[in-house]
Protein backbone atom coordinates (compact mmCIF):
# COMPACT_ATOMS: atom_id res chain seq x y z
CA UNK A 1 0.00 0.00 0.00
CA UNK A 2 1.16 3.82 -1.04
CA UNK A 3 0.89 5.38 2.28
CA UNK A 4 1.05 8.43 0.47
CA UNK A 5 -1.86 8.10 -1.76
CA UNK A 6 -3.69 7.23 1.30
CA UNK A 7 -2.72 10.72 2.78
CA UNK A 8 -3.57 12.48 -0.25
CA UNK A 9 -7.28 10.71 -0.50
CA UNK A 10 -7.79 10.71 3.07
CA UNK A 11 -7.05 14.46 3.04
CA UNK A 12 -9.58 15.04 -0.21
CA UNK A 13 -12.02 13.88 1.63
CA UNK A 14 -12.62 9.69 0.66
CA UNK A 15 -13.94 7.88 3.84
CA UNK A 16 -12.25 4.73 2.31
CA UNK A 17 -9.18 6.25 1.56
CA UNK A 18 -7.43 2.26 2.02
CA UNK A 19 -9.60 1.03 -0.49
CA UNK A 20 -9.54 3.28 -2.62
CA UNK A 21 -5.81 3.72 -2.73
CA UNK A 22 -5.81 -0.14 -3.57
CA UNK A 23 -8.42 -0.01 -6.35
CA UNK A 24 -6.39 3.03 -8.27
CA UNK A 25 -2.90 0.92 -7.72
CA UNK A 26 -4.84 -1.98 -9.42
CA UNK A 27 -6.19 0.41 -12.40
CA UNK A 28 -2.74 2.08 -12.95
CA UNK A 29 -0.98 -1.45 -13.11
CA UNK A 30 2.45 -0.36 -12.46
CA UNK A 31 2.65 2.59 -13.77
CA UNK A 32 3.69 5.52 -11.47
CA UNK A 33 2.69 8.25 -13.85
CA UNK A 34 -0.60 6.76 -14.50
CA UNK A 35 -1.02 6.12 -10.86
CA UNK A 36 -0.22 10.10 -10.10
CA UNK A 37 -2.91 10.84 -12.75
CA UNK A 38 -5.58 8.94 -11.58
CA UNK A 39 -5.24 9.97 -8.04
CA UNK A 40 -4.99 13.55 -9.28
CA UNK A 41 -8.40 13.11 -11.04
CA UNK A 42 -10.12 11.63 -7.94
CA UNK A 43 -8.59 14.09 -5.34
CA UNK A 44 -10.42 16.14 -8.16
CA UNK A 45 -13.70 15.05 -6.74
CA UNK A 46 -14.43 12.48 -9.71
CA UNK A 47 -16.48 9.24 -9.08
CA UNK A 48 -13.41 6.63 -8.04
CA UNK A 49 -15.97 4.31 -10.24
CA UNK A 50 -15.02 6.42 -13.78
CA UNK A 51 -10.95 6.98 -12.55
CA UNK A 52 -10.94 2.92 -12.37
CA UNK A 53 -13.30 2.71 -15.27
CA UNK A 54 -15.66 0.20 -13.55
CA UNK A 55 -18.40 -0.25 -10.93
CA UNK A 56 -19.29 -3.32 -9.31
CA UNK A 57 -22.80 -4.94 -9.53
CA UNK A 58 -24.56 -7.73 -9.11
CA UNK A 59 -21.16 -9.49 -9.07
CA UNK A 60 -19.84 -8.23 -12.09
CA UNK A 61 -17.51 -5.73 -13.30
CA UNK A 62 -19.37 -3.03 -15.52
CA UNK A 63 -17.36 -0.48 -17.60
CA UNK A 64 -18.16 2.93 -16.90
CA UNK A 65 -16.58 6.28 -18.18
CA UNK A 66 -16.93 10.26 -17.43
CA UNK A 67 -20.24 11.36 -18.71
CA UNK A 68 -22.35 8.50 -18.28
CA UNK A 69 -24.04 7.76 -15.26
CA UNK A 70 -22.09 5.38 -12.56
CA UNK A 71 -24.36 2.87 -11.82
CA UNK A 72 -25.53 2.64 -8.16
CA UNK A 73 -25.82 -0.84 -5.95
CA UNK A 74 -29.10 -0.28 -5.09
CA UNK A 75 -29.86 -0.61 -8.51
CA UNK A 76 -29.39 -4.56 -8.31
CA UNK A 77 -32.63 -4.90 -6.76
CA UNK A 78 -34.54 -3.98 -9.86
CA UNK A 79 -32.11 -6.73 -11.75
CA UNK A 80 -32.73 -9.16 -9.19
CA UNK A 81 -36.22 -8.73 -9.52
CA UNK A 82 -35.93 -9.02 -13.09
CA UNK A 83 -33.66 -12.35 -12.94
CA UNK A 84 -36.71 -14.08 -11.22
CA UNK A 85 -39.58 -12.66 -12.93
CA UNK A 86 -38.98 -13.13 -16.81
CA UNK A 87 -40.75 -17.06 -17.66
CA UNK A 88 -37.94 -18.95 -19.90
CA UNK A 89 -37.11 -17.55 -23.02
CA UNK A 90 -38.76 -14.27 -22.23
CA UNK A 91 -37.72 -11.16 -23.26
CA UNK A 92 -36.48 -8.00 -20.91
CA UNK A 93 -36.27 -4.34 -22.34
CA UNK A 94 -34.10 -1.93 -20.22
CA UNK A 95 -35.47 1.36 -20.72
CA UNK A 96 -32.83 4.82 -20.04
CA UNK A 97 -30.50 1.76 -19.49
CA UNK A 98 -27.09 4.37 -19.11
CA UNK A 99 -23.82 1.93 -18.73
CA UNK A 100 -26.19 -1.21 -19.20
CA UNK A 101 -25.87 -2.72 -15.40
CA UNK A 102 -29.15 -4.25 -15.43
CA UNK A 103 -29.22 -5.62 -18.87
CA UNK A 104 -25.62 -6.95 -18.20
CA UNK A 105 -26.43 -8.50 -14.76
CA UNK A 106 -30.14 -10.16 -16.48
CA UNK A 107 -28.14 -11.03 -19.03
CA UNK A 108 -25.13 -12.82 -17.41
CA UNK A 109 -27.48 -14.22 -14.98
CA UNK A 110 -30.30 -15.74 -17.88
CA UNK A 111 -28.45 -16.38 -21.13
CA UNK A 112 -31.91 -17.74 -22.06
CA UNK A 113 -32.93 -14.14 -21.96
CA UNK A 114 -33.50 -11.85 -25.40
CA UNK A 115 -32.52 -8.29 -23.47
CA UNK A 116 -32.70 -5.81 -25.10
CA UNK A 117 -31.33 -1.99 -23.37
CA UNK A 118 -32.19 1.37 -24.91
CA UNK A 119 -30.77 4.74 -23.39
CA UNK A 120 -31.26 8.23 -25.30
CA UNK A 121 -27.76 9.29 -24.71
CA UNK A 122 -25.87 8.27 -27.60
CA UNK A 123 -22.66 7.95 -25.56
CA UNK A 124 -23.72 5.68 -22.94
CA UNK A 125 -25.07 3.34 -25.34
CA UNK A 126 -22.01 2.72 -27.10
CA UNK A 127 -20.46 2.18 -23.67
CA UNK A 128 -23.51 -0.31 -22.77
CA UNK A 129 -23.14 -2.18 -26.18
CA UNK A 130 -19.99 -2.91 -25.78
CA UNK A 131 -20.67 -4.20 -22.69
CA UNK A 132 -23.51 -5.86 -23.53
CA UNK A 133 -22.34 -7.54 -26.80
CA UNK A 134 -20.44 -10.05 -25.38
CA UNK A 135 -23.59 -11.56 -23.16
CA UNK A 136 -25.10 -11.32 -26.48
CA UNK A 137 -27.71 -8.44 -25.41
CA UNK A 138 -28.51 -5.14 -27.62
CA UNK A 139 -28.22 -1.93 -26.94
CA UNK A 140 -30.62 1.03 -28.97
CA UNK A 141 -30.65 4.84 -29.09
CA UNK A 142 -34.06 5.26 -28.46
CA UNK A 143 -35.77 7.81 -26.57
CA UNK A 144 -37.82 5.94 -23.69
CA UNK A 145 -38.93 3.16 -26.27
CA UNK A 146 -39.13 5.28 -29.93
CA UNK A 147 -37.30 2.98 -31.08
CA UNK A 148 -38.96 -0.45 -29.34
CA UNK A 149 -42.66 0.36 -30.91
CA UNK A 150 -42.39 -3.09 -32.66
CA UNK A 151 -42.31 -4.89 -29.43
CA UNK A 152 -45.65 -3.54 -28.15
CA UNK A 153 -47.64 -6.26 -26.28
CA UNK A 154 -44.76 -8.96 -26.23
CA UNK A 155 -42.10 -7.84 -23.84
CA UNK A 156 -42.33 -9.91 -20.48
CA UNK A 157 -40.16 -7.47 -18.42
CA UNK A 158 -39.47 -3.96 -18.58
CA UNK A 159 -36.77 -2.90 -16.11
CA UNK A 160 -35.81 0.67 -15.35
CA UNK A 161 -33.85 2.97 -13.12
CA UNK A 162 -34.84 6.47 -14.77
CA UNK A 163 -33.87 9.96 -13.68
CA UNK A 164 -36.14 10.40 -10.40
CA UNK A 165 -34.04 13.70 -8.89
CA UNK A 166 -36.38 16.62 -8.57
CA UNK A 167 -35.20 19.60 -10.97
CA UNK A 168 -34.88 21.77 -7.54
CA UNK A 169 -32.69 18.58 -5.48
CA UNK A 170 -30.37 18.58 -7.89
CA UNK A 171 -28.21 21.25 -6.52
CA UNK A 172 -28.55 19.35 -3.19
CA UNK A 173 -26.99 16.32 -4.40
CA UNK A 174 -23.31 15.16 -3.59
CA UNK A 175 -20.65 16.97 -5.81
CA UNK A 176 -19.64 13.76 -6.94
CA UNK A 177 -23.36 13.14 -8.91
CA UNK A 178 -24.09 16.71 -9.84
CA UNK A 179 -20.54 17.96 -11.06
CA UNK A 180 -19.78 14.68 -12.77
CA UNK A 181 -23.18 12.92 -14.57
CA UNK A 182 -25.13 14.18 -16.80
CA UNK A 183 -28.35 16.21 -15.42
CA UNK A 184 -30.42 14.53 -17.69
CA UNK A 185 -29.79 11.13 -16.25
CA UNK A 186 -30.71 13.23 -12.76
CA UNK A 187 -33.49 15.19 -13.61
CA UNK A 188 -36.86 13.55 -12.93
CA UNK A 189 -38.47 16.70 -13.54
CA UNK A 190 -40.47 19.06 -11.20
CA UNK A 191 -42.24 16.46 -8.83
CA UNK A 192 -39.29 13.64 -9.65
CA UNK A 193 -41.59 11.32 -11.49
CA UNK A 194 -41.86 12.71 -14.97
CA UNK A 195 -39.57 10.05 -16.43
CA UNK A 196 -41.08 7.28 -14.37
CA UNK A 197 -44.56 8.17 -16.02
CA UNK A 198 -42.91 8.18 -19.65
CA UNK A 199 -41.46 4.88 -18.46
CA UNK A 200 -44.82 3.65 -17.08
CA UNK A 201 -46.86 4.45 -20.39
CA UNK A 202 -44.22 2.67 -22.47
CA UNK A 203 -44.07 -0.18 -20.19
CA UNK A 204 -48.22 -0.67 -20.69
CA UNK A 205 -47.73 -0.33 -24.40
CA UNK A 206 -44.21 -3.03 -24.21
CA UNK A 207 -45.41 -5.25 -21.88
CA UNK A 208 -47.69 -8.43 -22.15
CA UNK A 209 -50.72 -9.00 -20.71
CA UNK A 210 -49.24 -10.67 -17.54
CA UNK A 211 -45.35 -8.86 -18.01
CA UNK A 212 -44.19 -6.85 -15.63
CA UNK A 213 -42.69 -3.35 -15.14
CA UNK A 214 -39.51 -2.96 -11.97
CA UNK A 215 -38.94 0.53 -12.17
CA UNK A 216 -36.85 2.26 -8.84
CA UNK A 217 -37.65 5.22 -7.36
CA UNK A 218 -36.92 6.08 -3.91
CA UNK A 219 -39.10 5.88 -0.59
CA UNK A 220 -39.97 10.13 -0.92
CA UNK A 221 -41.49 9.12 -4.71
CA UNK A 222 -42.87 5.65 -4.07
CA UNK A 223 -46.27 6.77 -3.86
CA UNK A 224 -46.46 9.05 -7.15
CA UNK A 225 -44.95 6.29 -8.82
CA UNK A 226 -46.86 3.41 -7.85
CA UNK A 227 -50.12 6.07 -8.63
CA UNK A 228 -48.37 6.37 -12.24
CA UNK A 229 -48.36 2.72 -12.71
CA UNK A 230 -52.60 2.58 -11.82
CA UNK A 231 -52.81 5.35 -13.72
CA UNK A 232 -51.36 3.74 -16.74
CA UNK A 233 -53.83 0.56 -16.31
CA UNK A 234 -50.82 -1.32 -14.31
CA UNK A 235 -51.49 -2.94 -10.39
CA UNK A 236 -48.86 -1.89 -8.45
CA UNK A 237 -46.87 -3.66 -5.95
CA UNK A 238 -43.76 -2.34 -3.49
CA UNK A 239 -40.37 -4.16 -3.13
CA UNK A 240 -37.57 -2.91 -0.56
CA UNK A 241 -34.27 -4.08 0.15
CA UNK A 242 -32.99 -2.21 3.42
CA UNK A 243 -29.43 -3.34 3.06
CA UNK A 244 -29.15 -1.69 -0.48
CA UNK A 245 -31.29 1.20 0.62
CA UNK A 246 -33.48 0.38 -2.24
CA UNK A 247 -37.22 0.90 -2.72
CA UNK A 248 -38.85 -0.36 -6.61
CA UNK A 249 -42.55 -0.28 -8.05
CA UNK A 250 -43.47 -3.85 -9.52
CA UNK A 251 -46.24 -2.72 -11.99
CA UNK A 252 -48.19 -5.46 -13.75
CA UNK A 253 -49.85 -5.62 -16.65
CA UNK A 254 -53.20 -7.78 -16.18
CA UNK A 255 -53.63 -11.21 -17.29
CA UNK A 256 -55.94 -12.05 -19.90
CA UNK A 257 -58.54 -14.11 -18.41
CA UNK A 258 -60.51 -17.03 -20.13
CA UNK A 259 -63.36 -15.13 -21.21
CA UNK A 260 -60.64 -12.25 -22.89
CA UNK A 261 -59.45 -15.15 -24.95
CA UNK A 262 -62.80 -16.81 -25.71
CA UNK A 263 -63.64 -13.29 -26.93
CA UNK A 264 -60.59 -12.49 -28.75
C1 LIG B 1 -30.38 7.48 -13.43
S1 LIG B 1 -29.59 7.08 -14.95
C2 LIG B 1 -29.69 5.30 -14.81
C3 LIG B 1 -28.91 4.53 -15.80
C4 LIG B 1 -29.00 3.01 -15.58
N1 LIG B 1 -30.36 2.55 -15.64
C5 LIG B 1 -28.36 2.62 -14.28
O1 LIG B 1 -29.09 2.25 -13.35
O2 LIG B 1 -27.13 2.71 -14.18
C6 LIG B 1 -30.87 7.49 -16.09
C7 LIG B 1 -30.59 7.28 -17.56
O3 LIG B 1 -31.77 7.69 -18.28
C8 LIG B 1 -31.38 8.25 -19.50
N2 LIG B 1 -32.48 9.09 -20.00
C9 LIG B 1 -32.85 10.32 -19.57
N3 LIG B 1 -33.92 10.75 -20.27
C10 LIG B 1 -34.23 9.76 -21.15
C11 LIG B 1 -35.24 9.62 -22.16
N4 LIG B 1 -36.15 10.58 -22.39
N5 LIG B 1 -35.28 8.48 -22.89
C12 LIG B 1 -34.36 7.49 -22.65
N6 LIG B 1 -33.37 7.58 -21.73
C13 LIG B 1 -33.31 8.70 -20.98
C14 LIG B 1 -30.11 9.01 -19.19
O4 LIG B 1 -29.35 9.21 -20.36
C15 LIG B 1 -29.44 8.06 -18.17
O5 LIG B 1 -28.54 7.19 -18.80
Amino acid sequence: MDDAVVARLRAAGCVFAEEEAALLIDAAAGDAGGLEALVARRVAGEPLETVVGWAAFAGLRIPVAPGVFVPRRRTELVARLAIAAAPRGGTVVDLCCGAGAIAAAVAHARPDLTAIAADVDPAAVALASRTLAPLGASCLVSDVDAALRHLDGTVDVVTTCPPYVPTGQIALMPREARDHEPTRALDGGPDGASLQREVLRASSRLLRPGGVAIVETSEALVDLTASAAVDEGLEAAVERDEELGAVVVVARRQALTSSDSSRA
